[in-house]
């Protein structure tokens, strides 16, 4: 087992009506709050009011509009905010991208320039506003993480940010609230979880526990990942992916494991940075295409560690690794494709044109040299291809 530094500050209230403590958990930051959230969902599922008469005591101010792959530009409105009217704490309600943006928010506002130039220096962040999240989409764990990634459309990046000061001091996870994920993006969702769970379980070395727990966690997804999209209102579905997702993506599951760089999420970012598209659809397009292309190019390494993937997660049995390794790829296709996820880069309109751009920018932003299966910038271009 590798060391580990393991400090998780974040108070999680998990479950139906949790949000009645709201008041009391706001309440040692101080009266003056920033809500933030996204296009409106909150609001057609009445969280809004809700969150309006419990915080009645409270000065509220707002920042909405906050899109997938939250922009810098409603990073610098909500820095605005914050030093025009004193914001004492800030309050996101929605999910990962409402998250991270209050994220990058709360350190910006200490920040003297522009936020987008903080992202780019990645200097230590030592300072932030507090942050409370009420949760409304299981599927990054950034209410329970402290990271965040925000996108520039003016040079087509997508870059992240963390800081332990970023952990948010306390998540409401209400599962009710997860009810109106439509379908589409809840298996968006469960490929996002997945993804976190498998960059933690394909790694240079990974311990007993470690492997366990994550199998738990991926187990998990795949028996409801399907009840939820076709049950949407299914409490037990949606509780047990909203934990999953939770404790998939802050260290939990995988400390203790020897750990590299999330190669699939790399080339995803630089997708989503070019094409705005939706983070779990781009995970589900790449990861098998990727499973097949790092099976060729290594493997003695990747055979057997995909052959344990195919027993352990998906009970698979088969004549000997090479066989059992390429079942494990069907399997998690098929997973894809019964959740109705895209399968192919040309479904969600992206062609070969910016391949060689993409991948040059991958290679020197994402350093996917340290992954798993270390990749450069020819690696990401054939597997784009594969993904037509
Ligand atoms: O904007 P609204 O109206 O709220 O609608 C949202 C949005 O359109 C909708 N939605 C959210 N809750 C809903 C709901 N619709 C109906 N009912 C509800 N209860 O869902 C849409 C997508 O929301 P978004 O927050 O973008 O999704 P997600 O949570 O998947 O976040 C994706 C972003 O997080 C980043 C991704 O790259 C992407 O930018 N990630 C953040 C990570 C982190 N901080 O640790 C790690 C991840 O790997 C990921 O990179
Ligand atoms: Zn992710």
């Amino acid at each position: 087992m590798e060391n580990f530094e393991f400090c998780i500050g974040v108070n999680i209230l998990f479950g139906k009506d949790q949000v009645e403590n709201l008041p009391s958990v706001l309440s040692p930051y101080g009266k003056k709050v920033l809500l933030c959230y996204g296009g409106g969902s909150i609001k057609r599922i009445g969280l809004y009011d809700k969150i309006k008469d419990l915080l009645s005591d409270y000065e509220v101010y707002e920042l909405s509009g906050i899109a997938p792959n939250p922009k810098i530009d409603s990073v610098r409105e909500g820095v605005k905010l914050c030093r025009e009217h004193g914001i004492d704490c800030i309050l996101p309600v929605g999910g990962g991208s409402v998250i991270d943006c209050a994220k990058a928010i709360a350190a910006a506002v200490y920040y003297n320039g522009d936020p987008w130039q903080m992202i780019l220096e990645q200097k230590p962040i030592e300072k932030a506003l507090p942050i409370v999240t009420i949760l409304t989409l299981a599927a990054t764990g950034s209410e329970a993480n402290s990271g965040a990634v925000i996108s520039n459309p003016a040079t087509n990046e997508k870059l992240g940010l963390g800081a332990p000061v970023l952990m948010p001091k306390a998540s409401i996870m209400d599962p009710t609230y997860t009810f109106t994920v439509p379908a589409k993006q809840t298996a968006a969702a469960c490929a996002d979880i997945m993804s976190h769970l498998m960059e933690q379980y394909f790694v240079p070395k990974s311990s007993y526990m470690g492997d366990l727990l994550v199998e738990a966690v991926m187990k998990t997804i795949i028996k409801y990942a399907p009840v939820a999209a076709k049950e949407p209102d299914n409490y037990e579905a949606r509780a047990q992916i909203m934990w999953g997702s939770s404790i998939g993506d802050n260290a939990t599951l995988c400390n203790g494991n020897m750990l590299a760089v999330f190669g699939v999420h790399g080339m995803e970012h630089e997708l989503s940075a070019h094409y705005d598209l939706t983070h779990g659809v781009g995970l589900a397009i790449l990861t098998p295409a990727w499973m097949k292309y790092v099976i060729q190019k290594s493997p003695e390494v990747v055979i057997p560690r995909f052959a344990h993937f195919a027993k352990a997660v998906w009970g698979l049995e088969g004549e000997n690794d090479s066989v059992l390794a390429n079942n494990a790829i069907k399997a998690i296709e098929n997973f894809f494709k019964t959740l109705e996820l895209p399968q192919t880069l040309t479904e969600v309109g992206i062609d070969s044109s910016r391949f060689a751009e993409i991948a040059e920018h991958a290679h020197r932003t994402e350093m996917l040299e340290h992954a798993w299966i270390p990749l450069n910038a020819e690696d990401v271009i054939s597997i784009f291809r594969m993904c037509l």
